[in-house]
């Protein structure tokens, strides 16, 4: 049986339960510092489970102790972004909830994986590892499966063909700087490049990099949570199925792309001891030099951390 805990049970936390309830993993523990409203979501979520046929045991709670021993836990506690508002604008509110919120994985679930979600990604997954002292690969991002799917979704809409058979790779950072690579994006196995001009490709790669904001603009309050939610159980499926999956992710950089000591997006191989391994990639220049600038965008974040 596995155990699984999200920290955070608004938007983007509570629909994740709801899909990982349905993946049948054993247990989950839903937490926030709102008073009632996990244990309320997760009664109703408990309750959906006789009409949709899961057995998963859902609580909600507002106590850390709750989360003891859990196997995998997944951070999306913290504020989202209001219209106008960059990721890197959340980093001070974001970067002192989670330095708390670590400190009580640390404690109470000592032994677990940790996915992060809180933005702005890079940095707050940074602050997620040093403040659980985990080993780095034990703690990692969710950034590259909700882009990648974000492309996909605007390629599968271009082409007019199934999303099932778009198979996307976006990497660097989760922000204005993220790097979609069409010539690692397949449609069956065909490279995009021989399926659409090289202009409607740019035309979606920039949608993509706005992929969130466009949302943003739409919701007026709050961020994404569907496909957000979606990207984190496909991770989380693949630590707590063991299956190894290639799958992009913020992972902790030591000379990788030629990078050392930040969480970058990159291709991981994913399995239960967290990221197994880095995937290095040939790159156009065109995507070092976003993927330099990027990497320098996420470097000057963390210096303004303080922990
Ligand atoms: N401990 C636990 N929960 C907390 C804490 C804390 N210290 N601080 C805030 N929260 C809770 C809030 O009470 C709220 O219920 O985090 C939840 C965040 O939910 P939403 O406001 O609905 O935000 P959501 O859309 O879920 O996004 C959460 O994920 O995608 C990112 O940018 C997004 O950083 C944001 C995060």
């Amino acid at each position: 049986m596995v155990k699984i805990s999200v920290i955070g049970a608004g938007n983007v936390g509570s629909t994740t339960v709801q899909r990982l309830a349905e993946l049948e993993p054993g247990e989950i523990v839903m937490t926030d510092i709102v008073e009632g409203m996990p244990q309320g979501k997760a009664l109703d979520l408990m309750q959906a489970g006789t009409i949709n046929g899961y057995d998963t045991r859902i609580t909600g709670t507002n106590d850390y102790a709750d989360i003891a021993n859990s196997d995998l836990v997944i951070i999306t506690a913290g504020i989202a972004r209001k219209p106008g508002m960059s990721r890197e604008d959340l980093i001070k509110t974001n970067s002192k909830i989670i330095g708390d919120v670590a400190g009580n994985i640390a404690k109470y679930a000592p032994n677990s994986i940790v996915i992060n979600v809180t933005n702005p990604l890079d940095i707050i997954t940074y602050v997620a590892m040093k403040a659980t002292g985990f080993d780095p690969e034990k703690v990692f991002g969710m950034s590259g499966v909700l882009d990648a799917g974000r492309f996909a979704s605007f390629i599968a809409e271009e082409l007019k063909c199934s999303k099932r058979d778009v198979e996307a790779m976006v990497i660097g950072g989760h922000g204005d700087l993220m790097v979609p690579l069409p010539q690692y994006t397949t449609v069956s196995g065909i490279p995009l490049p021989e399926l659409l001009p090289e202009k409607t490709i740019d035309r979606l790669v920039e949608r993509t990099v706005n992929g969130g904001a466009e949302i943003v603009e739409l919701l007026k309050q709050g961020s994404a949570f569907y496909a957000p939610s979606a990207a984190i159980v496909r991770m989380a499926e693949a630590v707590i199925k063991d299956s190894r999956r290639v799958l992009p992710a913020s992972a902790y950089l030591e000379g990788q792309y030629g990078q050392k000591g930040i969480y970058f997006g990159v291709p991981v191989k994913l399995g239960a001891n967290g990221i197994e391994e880095i995937l290095e990639l040939k790159l156009e220049d065109s995507q070092c030099e976003i993927l330099k600038k990027s990497s320098e965008t996420i470097r000057k974040g963390i210096s303004k951390l303080e922990i």
